[in-house]
């Protein structure tokens, strides 16, 4: 991202006010620092700031809630996009859009100040977790439990390359990633953003990605042209929670914690990390964000990190004692950056009257801010103050999802699909009739998952005109089948005239993000694809399993019924990348990262013990030898899910609605002003259209305790024009602003947790004062950690 300073004088004096340099702005005593005395420089400028303009250097929002007066006022340190919001309250914004958002805030940042006081612009951080994804056009590269199925550290490296520069397309300076969580239980919904359940094989990934956002150290372009600063995330624990329960507790001796989730820290530190993300969950009964002998004395002093320590969405809030608003535990645990998306102005206010009331000691204060500008220093954020439309790579949005870097993204696809069993069908012919089956082989957001475009990815998104440039699964396969003298066939629910030589079948997880991806057992219960390769195989169709997911699943009944099985991962944008291995124009070779369950039930989740295949497992094209039939028992799938109210169109048992006094079996019918209706969203009446007329109320229930956060997956078509409530047990929230913003946009997910519904009780009261209509496609309850935030 640093400016090449010659060039950044000629444009200066070609353009004259773009850049203003920092000797401009400061006093002379900035200028003869020398450059090469990092901590001369930082204490110098750290002496002459305020104590308000310290604290906001530790203070990170999100974007939307604060405006370019707010930045210049207060001169936040950093801020971020979050995985739901994009510029100008635009999730979908072009890119130009967000260089624009970029320039605007970093113009703000860098006004000139009174007196003595030095000008420091902020820093923006994203989520480009997988590419760039936030971004519409960026280059969607397969998740990292994919990327742990290659284990080529190079191709990650390069991946990081690639992802560094789409980023400064953009204007941004910072990215939340690499994950290097030790995923320990695949029941956990960020299995998918771990490379392995082996410390091992995820130490020298994360490093890689590191190095190649960042640069290698010792080289001249690190972070610098073609850079950005990475984050190791989340230290530590993340991946090993009792249950995989996202954000939970962590128990066990703190060594043997640490040689398995602190493992990956020692190598992306050795490569240079700037910045670590501390964890949500707790080791031990003590949340990381609130834990100084872990953030400190084991990341700084055992492990030896000089960057800077940021913290998760609220993640403080979360900490005993504190509230959001409230938490000098953190800073003095060893947290630099609080992420308080929307509550910011109370955590500073918060912050600046403890450091003057002594809580806080100043040289706490000044010790944090400065790990915050050695930072920005070694990016080049204080060298110079150029815009970041005026940075390398902004804004050639030909860079953006270039075929250079979905060439990258191809290979990785390639090298990531896990061939689990092969009866001889693969490589498929040259010149075969191939049908694609499936409602996922046309699905990029279905084979992206979550952190694409939104935070929860897919639901909204099941139309891939969000995804310009991009190459599904299905359209991989027809390309390659044509070139080869074949052809191909797309038919979602596999019906055909002319009968094909092979059947390939795409299937998988919807998409999902963090707590929202939790399950209570590993059984995969979808159907769909099933149905497909049995109905095949009674038809005499040989056929091909091409399986979505963000984890290893119990798929016992899908693999006995293919006659070949790919474990695809979440490919991302390039799906002709699962077309060259199927083809064979490209050798199988990815190898499980994660043993793969052998059973439905609660185990066995990790490691050798009666796992179906070990971690290593993978065979290749040419390895036909027969899979064993496996066991299809599985309580699991029989037991009803407690945790489901309203799935597939079917209230759980004990679940009821009513309007009035009438009862609206299955969410269905029409009384008291509320008139409920089937509609399809992925299958036929799975789904229902509800209307109100003015003042009516439904309410849902389940008679006997419950627990857990709600979700909703639901649709709002048209914005209310009168007030539209959710009654929660007995509290009332506030929809209109919520259902307002979700007008108009495709399937989204509410969660409903404590933190906005205490005691969340087990009735939701929907209500309208005025004619109104929404969709809900599932209501569900699920476990979630104390303090999770609501969303909508
Ligand atoms: C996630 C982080 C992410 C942050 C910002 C959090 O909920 O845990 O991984 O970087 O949000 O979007
Ligand atoms: C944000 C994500 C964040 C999550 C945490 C979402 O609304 O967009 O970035 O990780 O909330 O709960």
């Amino acid at each position: 991202m640093r400016a090449i300073l010659l060039a950044t004088a000629a444009a200066m004096g070609l353009a004259g006010c773009t850049t203003v340099s920092s000797e401009a702005r400061n006093t002379p005593r900035a200028a003869s620092a020398p450059v090469s005395d990092e901590d001369a420089r930082v204490a110098d400028l750290v002496a002459r700031m305020s104590l308000e303009r310290k604290v906001a250097q530790l203070i990170q929002p999100q974007i939307g809630s604060f405006t370019a007066e707010d930045m210049e006022r207060y001169r936040f340190g950093s801020y971020l996009n979050g995985g739901n919001r994009g510029p100008y309250g635009d999730e979908f914004a072009p890119a130009s859009e967000w260089l624009r958002h970029a320039d605007e805030m970093h113009v703000a940042s860098v006004q000139p100040m009174e007196g003595d006081e030095p000008v420091i612009p902020t820093m923006w951080g994203t989520d480009a977790v997988h590419g760039h994804t936030n971004v519409v056009r960026a280059t969607i590269f397969p998740h990292n439990v994919g990327l742990g199925a290659t284990r080529d550290a190079d191709l990650i490296r390069r991946i990081g390359e690639a992802t560094a520069v789409e980023i400064e397309v953009t204007g941004i300076d910072w990215n939340f990633s690499p994950t290097v969580a030790v995923a320990q239980d695949d029941r956990w919904g960020r299995t998918y953003e771990s490379y392995s359940e082996d410390p091992a094989i995820v130490a020298p990934l994360g490093a890689a990605l590191v190095e190649g956002l960042q640069g290698r150290k010792g080289e001249a372009d690190r972070l610098g042209a073609g850079h950005v600063i990475a984050t190791a995330k989340h230290f530590f624990g993340d991946g090993g929670t009792d249950q995989g329960v996202d954000q939970g507790e962590v128990t066990g001796d703190i060594e043997a914690l640490k040689a398995i989730h602190a493992a990956p820290y020692p190598a992306a530190i050795a490569a240079g990390v700037e910045s670590v993300m501390a964890s949500f969950n707790s080791i031990n009964g003590r949340k990381m964000h609130g834990n100084k002998e872990l953030l400190t004395d084991v990341l700084r002093g055992e492990l030896g990190f000089d960057g800077l320590v940021v913290g998760d969405w609220n993640g403080h809030g979360q900490v005993a004692g504190c509230t959001n608003t409230d938490c000098p535990q953190s800073l003095l645990a060893g947290l630099d950056i609080y992420m308080v998306p929307d509550e910011w102005k109370g955590l500073h206010d918060t912050l600046v009257r403890q450091v003057r009331d002594g809580t806080i000691p100043m040289t706490v204060l000044d010790e944090a801010v400065s790990r915050v500008l050695r930072v920005k220093m070694r990016a080049g954020l204080l060298d110079e103050f150029v815009k970041p439309s005026d940075r390398p790579n902004a804004g050639e949005y030909e860079l953006l999802g270039s075929r250079e870097h979905r060439a990258i993204a191809r290979e990785a696809v390639a090298k990531s699909q896990v061939l689990l069993k092969n009866d001889g069908v693969l490589p498929l012919a040259e010149g075969a009739n191939i049908l694609v089956a499936g409602s996922a082989a046309d699905s990029i957001a279905q084979a992206s998952g979550g952190w694409t475009l939104t935070w929860q990815g897919g639901l909204e998104l099941d139309n891939n005109e969000h995804f310009p440039g991009a190459t599904s699964i299905w359209k991989g396969l027809k390309d390659a089948a044509e070139a080869g003298g074949g052809s191909a066939v797309l038919s979602a629910d596999g019906s055909y005239t002319d009968k094909p030589d092979v059947a390939v079948v795409v299937f998988g997880e919807e998409p999902y993000a963090e707590f929202a991806g939790d399950r209570k057992d590993l059984a995969f219960r979808d159907e769909e694809g099933l149905g497909l390769l049995r109905k095949f195989e009674a038809e005499g169709v040989p056929t091909v399993a091409v399986f979505l997911s963000g984890r290893p699943m119990w798929v016992n009944r899908e693999l006995n019924a293919a006659d070949a099985f790919v474990a695809s991962w979440l490919p991302g944008s390039e799906g002709a990348g699962v077309a060259d291995v199927l083809t064979g124009a490209v050798p199988a070779t990815g190898k499980l990262g994660f043993s793969w369950p052998a059973t439905c039930d609660y185990g066995p989740l990790n490691g050798p013990e009666g796992a179906l295949f070990m971690v290593g497992y993978g065979r290749a094209l040419t390895d036909t030898s027969p899979l064993r039939r496996l066991d299809e028992n599985c309580d699991a799938l029989l037991a009803h899910e407690g945790a489901e109210w309203f799935v597939n169109g079917r209230f759980a048992d004990g679940v009821i609605a009513t309007a009035g006094s009438t009862d609206l079996p299955d969410l269905r019918g029409s009384a008291a002003g509320v008139t409920a209706i089937g509609i399809d969203r992925n299958a036929q009446e799975d789904s229902r259209e509800i209307a109100f007329a003015p003042g009516a109320s439904l309410t849902i229930a389940q008679e006997g305790a419950g627990s857990g956060a709600y979700r909703i997956v639901y649709r709002v078509k048209r914005r209310p024009t009168q007030p539209v409530s959710l009654t929660v047990g007995d509290v009332t929230v506030d929809l209109t602003h919520p259902f307002s913003v979700a007008a108009e946009k495709d399937w989204r997910e509410m969660v409903i947790t404590g933190q906005c519904a205490a005691g969340l009780g087990d009735s939701l009261t929907f209500t309208s004062q005025g004619a109104f209509s929404f969709d809900i496609a599932t209501i569900t309850r699920e476990e979630v950690a104390e303090g999770t935030d609501c969303s909508f």
